[in-house]
């Protein structure tokens, strides 16, 4: 699956980016101000969204994902540099960004506490984090669902969690959340958030 991934996600997203998730990208990333994070940008999906005055900074591990975004990168109306790395080891100087932006990501990063650490390093006190996850859901028998699902979804899905509780690690990492938006009974989440620093 190790390939395949990155070669279908663009076609296997299509018919959901055609959907809700256009508008939902776009207004979320439209949020965006500054200088600009972007953690596991995967393909660029989000790069056509960036409105004119930010730079972007876009994090990717998977160099197969990342080849895909150069097109992307020469469309987008904002500059935006790519970055092979992992969230949980940020190649940036403490207090460096006004905005984190970080979408279907925090379902697949292996160590989220850790990633949610480093967020917090590189954004400057004040800073906005722009997420756009699916999450485990608050239905029991869902959720329990989801647990069951997750193993196999794992290997199908390039390391993607079925049942991340996004919401309740942003909490547990100190990050104040001002705004949760539900989509398609709460499956999907945008969360915004302002980043506290001591
Ligand atoms: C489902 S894709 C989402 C891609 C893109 N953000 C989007 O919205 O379409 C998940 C992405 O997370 C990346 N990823 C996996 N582990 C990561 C990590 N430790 N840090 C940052 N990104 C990671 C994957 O390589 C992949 O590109």
């Amino acid at each position: 699956m190790g390939k395949l991934f990155p070669r279908f996600y663009d076609i296997a997203m299509t018919p959901l980016e055609n959907t809700r998730f256009k508008k939902i990208r776009e207004s979320l990333v439209s949020i965006a101000s500054g200088r600009v994070l972007e953690i596991g940008s995967g393909t660029g999906v989000n790069f056509p969204y960036y409105k004119s005055g930010v730079q972007v900074d876009a994090i990717e591990p998977n160099p197969l994902m990342m080849n895909q975004t150069e097109k992307r990168i020469k469309a987008a109306q904002v500059p935006i540099k790519t970055h092979l790395a992992k969230a949980e080891n940020l190649p940036f100087a403490d207090d460096s960004f006004d905005t984190v932006v970080a979408t279907l990501v925090f379902c697949t990063i292996p160590d989220p506490v850790k990633a949610l650490q480093e967020i917090k390093r590189v954004s400057k006190p004040g800073a906005k984090f722009l997420l756009f996850e699916h999450v485990r859901l608050d239905q029991e028998l869902m959720g329990k669902t989801q647990d069951l699902l997750t193993p196999a979804w794992k290997k199908i899905c390039d390391g993607c969690h079925l049942n991340r509780d996004t919401v309740s690690l942003l909490r547990n990492a100190g990050i104040p959340i001002t705004k949760v938006n539900s989509y398609y009974g709460g499956l999907f989440l945008t969360i915004e958030c302002g980043i506290e620093k001591e």
